[in-house]
């Protein structure tokens, strides 16, 4: 498994990561505390996030965050400022999955509005209370967890492609009007990754399958897609490294949303 090469890279900086008791998060908070970051684990899985906590770092907290309801964002936030005194880097990656797999003719709008409240109200919640900090401090990095989704049509459902569009457009808006206060936002499209939430869409527990099947489609073969890739991505992002880097999509997607896949030109 790739792990970043230079450690220490957060050392100091304190970040929240919604969505970190599992997937990408999880492996975000495991690569952040490995480079001395300190964390805080917001998710609804209290068992999960709370053992994480224990096993990363002496650095790391729990807390129920469900990122729906703004007053849960806040206090997370809260609790940063309150235990650390600051806060660096904001992660929204918390995501829910839109299972509607028939026509929008058939489409339930509770899904649609489930969806939406964690994958675009959650995201805009987080913005919004860690530019509330961040803004007095003239420093800070949100990041935000989008997809290929947000990128294209038809390959998940409705409210799926919609919340991730979502992100994208809440990204550009965040680092227009935050540059100004030296706060840098950023998102991260992933591709297919064999978390909880697609092998809940596809309906699976087989991870080897869902991981070859996220191949067989993909456009870069002979590498798997991990959740340790998106954490490194969001590393960079998080880190110095990327100090001039604002508004900007980073696509952990092996080339796949720069192609036409039915035109055919390279299969053979
Ligand atoms: N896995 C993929 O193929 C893929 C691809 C592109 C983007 N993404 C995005 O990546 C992000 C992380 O998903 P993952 O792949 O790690 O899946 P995952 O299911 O492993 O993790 C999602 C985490 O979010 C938490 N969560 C869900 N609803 C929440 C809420 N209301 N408040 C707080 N936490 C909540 C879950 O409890 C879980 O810990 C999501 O935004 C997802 O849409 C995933």
């Amino acid at each position: 498994m790739a792990t970043s090469a230079l450690k220490g890279r957060l050392e100091g900086k304190v970040a929240i990561i919604t969505g970190g008791a599992a997937g990408i998060g999880e492996a975000t908070v495991r690569l952040f505390t490995q480079n001395g970051g300190k964390v805080i684990i917001a998710d609804i899985k209290d068992n999960e996030g709370q053992k994480l906590a224990e096993s990363v770092s002496e650095w790391a907290t729990y807390i129920h965050c469900d990122v729906s309801k703004e007053e849960d964002v806040r206090a997370a936030v809260d609790l940063a400022m309150q235990k650390h005194g600051q806060l660096d880097i904001m992660f929204n990656n918390a995501g829910k999955g839109d299972g509607h797999k028939s026509s929008v003719a058939d489409y339930e709008m509770e899904q649609f509005e489930a969806t939406m409240n964690v994958n675009v109200k959650g995201v805009m919640h987080g913005i919004k209370h860690a530019a509330r900090v961040m803004i007095p401090n003239r420093k800070g990095c949100i990041i935000s967890t989008a997809s290929i989704a947000g990128m294209m049509g038809g390959i998940a459902p409705y409210a799926y492609t919609a919340s991730k569009h979502a992100i994208i457009g809440l990204t550009k808006n965040g680092a227009a009007e935050l540059g100004k206060y030296g706060i840098r936002v950023n998102c991260v499209s992933p591709s297919l990754i064999a978390t909880g939430i697609l092998m809940e869409f596809v309906g699976t527990e087989d991870k080897g399958a869902v991981e070859a099947w996220g191949t067989s489609v993909g456009n870069l073969k002979g590498v798997v897609l991990k959740a340790e890739d998106v954490a490194e991505a969001a590393m960079f992002l998080a880190s110095d490294e990327s100090r001039y880097v604002s508004g900007h999509n980073l696509l952990v997607d092996g080339g796949f949303t720069v192609v036409n896949h039915d035109w055919g030109l390279y299969r053979i």
